[in-house]
């Protein structure tokens, strides 16, 4: 008799499994840390706790068998090719992605995207239901997945269901151009609670319902047409594993590391760094615009000041992507070579994924941080900036378009868009005195050491275990499918501990 697969009490559901497969020409295969903020934060929470992550290898074709790493039993879903181009590139990242951001490029609608994405949404579901124990804990992830709490709770009623939003959810006007806005809703009503990185994201999920589906909701409530469910939408900012990542970046090797990166850099007065996967909502191209006419007005140039931008590769088929990657090379050729002098170069370009240990030195060296994204739904990069400067160095330029800036409101913040302001902003991030800048330091990782990712994780499953086992008693007077929006209530039952998931 084949022994039976072992199941667990808490089981996370994520498009991407944190390490991906990567085969190489001699047929080698090699397991590489997949990127992105949301494999960032989960692996941290996963590490501490026992549990199950199910997700994509990153390899179109058959799925490896599942597998234990680091304390986490990995299982992966198989995607064909076509179902990477058309739920992964397709759906996930060239229809929802913009939506979700703004329309920063123009969404695409395919309705046989649109099958793929049920379809594999559908085998997300079934093969969280083959490992999640009786009476589990599942925690589904992102954009990607949002049709799978209501597959789930079909295939599994005895589960508690929980989806965080990783990404912005978009205000009403923008989510009703999706054909399948009705049925992406309906599926993320499938869970008991609702997780959004800001106030302003779960207010639109839950706006949507109401305009969009005719549900009834009152504050940060929907109700279930036909089963008088209730499902809670709030918001709770996700963060970086502080107390691992400041230990890193104090480590010798890690600090000895910084100091070489500077002096082979020239031992810049300034060095300004910008770290982001190469993305259209980061505001790479409006950063450099910024740079370069600082340059050009000589109000600042090498080799005393210089910046390294790098910019991790990501989906690369998908056209945007592909364009931007050439439009930024461009660009940082023709700075490089209109205003870079022999051996000191304007910008240092580098499109590759480094280790852990150096994006720590890397942060270490850099005086001013470069976060200007035109929409993100957090952005952790500029968590992990703070994080790493224990000496207090340092300053951080950040976005008003991040979730982190209604965090880090101490930051120099910038409006993108407004290139001129931007350039103030730089120069000022430079100029402040350091006195000023080591007291604005010291209150940015207050707040990070404060929320870091293991008090978001603590927080998100007290509000998901809080959340009501039965249906509600019908309301008295239920409110207008129009009702005036109120405030979000703050998460109940906040704590430091983390619900233990245990292996059963
Ligand atoms: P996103 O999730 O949109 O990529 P975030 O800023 O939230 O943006 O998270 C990015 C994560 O990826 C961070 O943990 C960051 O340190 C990591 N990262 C970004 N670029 C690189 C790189 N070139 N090499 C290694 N890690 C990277
Ligand atoms: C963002 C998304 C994640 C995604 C990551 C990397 O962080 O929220 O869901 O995994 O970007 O993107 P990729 O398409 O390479 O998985």
């Amino acid at each position: 008799m084949p022994t039976p697969r072992p199941t667990y009490d808490l089981v996370i559901a994520a498009n991407r499994l944190p390490v991906d497969k990567v085969v190489g020409d001699d047929g080698e295969v090699e397991w590489r840390r997949s990127p992105g903020g949301l494999v960032t934060a989960m692996e941290s929470v996963m590490r501490s706790q026992p549990g199950a992550w199910v997700g994509w290898a990153g390899d179109a074709g058959e799925a490896p068998e599942p597998f234990d790493e680091d304390g986490i039993h990995l299982h992966p879903v198989p995607l064909s090719a076509e179902e990477v181009r058309d739920y992964y590139e397709g759906f996930s990242n060239d229809t929802l992605w913009p939506i979700y951001h703004d329309v920063i490029v123009p969404a695409t609608f395919h309705r046989e995207w649109w099958s793929s994405y049920q379809a594999v949404n559908q085998r997300f579901a079934e093969a969280v239901a083959e490992v999640a124990a009786e009476g589990a804990t599942v925690w589904v992830q992102d954009y990607q997945l949002q049709l799978v709490p209501t597959l789930l709770r079909k295939l599994r009623p005895d589960v508690r269901i929980g989806w965080f939003n990783h990404i912005p959810f978009p205000p009403v006007e923008l989510f009703a151009q999706l054909p399948w806005r009705a049925q992406l809703l309906e599926g993320l009503l499938g869970a008991d609670f609702l997780g959004f990185q800001r106030q302003a994201d779960a207010r639109n999920f839950v706006r949507a319902c109401r305009q969009l589906l005719g549900a009834q909701t009152k504050r940060d409530r929907v109700t279930v047409e036909g089963s008088r469910r209730q499902v809670r939408a709030a918001a709770i900012p996700i963060s970086v594993d502080f107390q691992g990542l400041e230990e890193l970046a104090k480590r010798p090797d890690v600090m000895a590391r910084a100091r070489e990166i500077r002096a082979s850099l020239g031992d810049p007065e300034v060095l300004m760094l910008g770290v982001d996967r190469l993305d259209y909502t980061k505001g790479i191209r409006h950063r450099l615009k910024a740079y370069e006419e600082l340059l050009s007005e000589r109000r600042i140039g090498p080799p005393e000041v210089t910046l390294v931008q790098v910019a991790t590769p990501s989906r690369e088929r998908v056209d945007a992507y592909r364009l931007l990657r050439g439009e930024i090379e461009q660009t940082v050729g023709r700075i490089n070579g209109e205003l870079g002098k022999i051996g000191a170069p304007a910008v240092h370009y580098l499109h590759h994924s480094y280790p852990r240990e150096e994006m720590a030195a890397l942060f270490q060296a850099a005086d001013v941080m470069l976060v200007t994204p035109l929409r993100d739904g957090m952005n952790l990069v500029a968590k992990e900036y703070v994080t790493c400067r224990h000496d207090l160095g340092g300053a951080l330029v950040l976005s008003e378009f991040t979730g982190a800036w209604h965090e880090l409101h101490q930051a120099f913040a910038c409006n993108p868009h407004d290139i001129e302001g931007l350039k103030q902003t730089i120069l000022r991030a430079i100029n402040t005195p350091a006195k000023d800048k080591q007291r604005i330091m010291k209150a940015l990782r207050r707040r990070v050491s404060d929320h870091d990712v293991q008090r978001w994780a603590a927080r998100y499953l007290a509000a998901l275990a809080a959340a009501p086992e039965l249906p509600q008693p019908e309301p008295r007077n239920p409110p207008t499918p129009h009702a005036q929006e109120t405030p979000l209530m703050p998460a109940p039952n906040e704590s430091r501990s983390a619900s233990s998931g245990s292996r059963s």
